[in-house]
């Protein structure tokens, strides 16, 4: 009942925040000239992610984010007694927007040094690699086989920074990774640059049309998801990362592995 409630405050919250592009609808009075936080009030973590991105965040059937990333951070927000809500953006936007619009990102967002610049990361929760969807059938007998390929990529994702690496590469960038899957199962792209899980997921959608093929085969190295943080707020850190160690003693990490990424 509580969630039903929510639900609809939440759309009121998003719709009102796509007016003044502002996060935070209720009281700022708490905040001190400390804060380096423009959103957080005491009890709420309004927390930007992009449903674009199975199993860790996509639309559910009430048209609600859903996922593992947004099971996690309601879990942590649970242990650190504070009320979750969720504001769906661009992938290219969260970044920029921690400190502004939103107070966290969760989006299984890969910890890396040029975002380390603007913001710092939770401890890494989950452990993944770019793989390639390809048209049934298709083999890459090396990374070689990649060069001057039409590429397509959701804009912004390290996807994206290791397909325009590739020489002679002709990078399509998408807001969302099923138009890009969409544009392959077209022909208007050769392949798709994409995490594994979220790959495995389309390959499941399309299963007699793409195949995946195994980053680490091309020398894609291991990527880490994190929790983008605001900069220099170690409190704040501090609470997500114990919560997160507690989440992974007490099961709730592997209950919801078992359930949104290994079912
Ligand atoms: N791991 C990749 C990155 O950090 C892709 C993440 C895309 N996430 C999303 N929710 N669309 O760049």
């Amino acid at each position: 009942m509580k969630k039903k409630l929510f639900a609809a405050a939440l759309a009121t919250i998003m719709t009102v925040s796509l007016v003044t592009g502002c996060g935070k609808s209720t009281d700022t009075s708490s905040q001190t000239s400390e804060d380096t936080n423009q959103t957080a009030s005491a009890d709420k973590l309004v927390v930007g992610t992009n449903a674009e991105f199975p199993p860790f965040e996509y639309l559910g059937d009430d048209g609600e984010p859903d996922g593992f990333d947004i099971a996690l951070i309601k879990a942590i927000g649970e242990k650190i007694g504070m009320e979750v809500e969720i504001q769906n953006m661009e992938f290219a936007s969260l970044v920029t927007s921690i400190g502004s619009k939103i107070d966290v990102a969760i989006a299984g967002m890969t910890v890396t040094d040029e975002r380390k610049e603007t913001v710092d990361f939770s401890d890494p929760y989950y452990e993944a690699v770019q793989c390639i969807i390809v048209p049934e059938g298709t083999v890459f007998a090396s990374a070689d086989d990649l060069k001057g390929l039409k590429i397509g990529v959701q804009l912004g994702t390290t996807g994206e920074f290791i397909a325009e690496d590739i020489e002679g590469a002709e990078v399509s960038t998408y807001n969302k990774a099923v138009d890009a899957v969409n544009d392959l199962n077209n022909g208007r792209v050769d392949c798709v640059i994409i995490d594994a899980n979220p790959a495995s997921v389309f390959e499941a959608q399309f299963p007699d049309k793409v195949d995946v093929l195994q980053g680490t085969a091309y020398g894609f190295e291991v990527e880490n998801y994190a929790i983008a943080l605001p900069k220099g707020d170690t409190e704040l850190a501090n609470k997500i990362n114990a919560a997160l160690k507690e989440l992974k003693e007490d099961g709730t990490y592997n209950k919801l592995v078992a359930q949104y990424i290994e079912n």
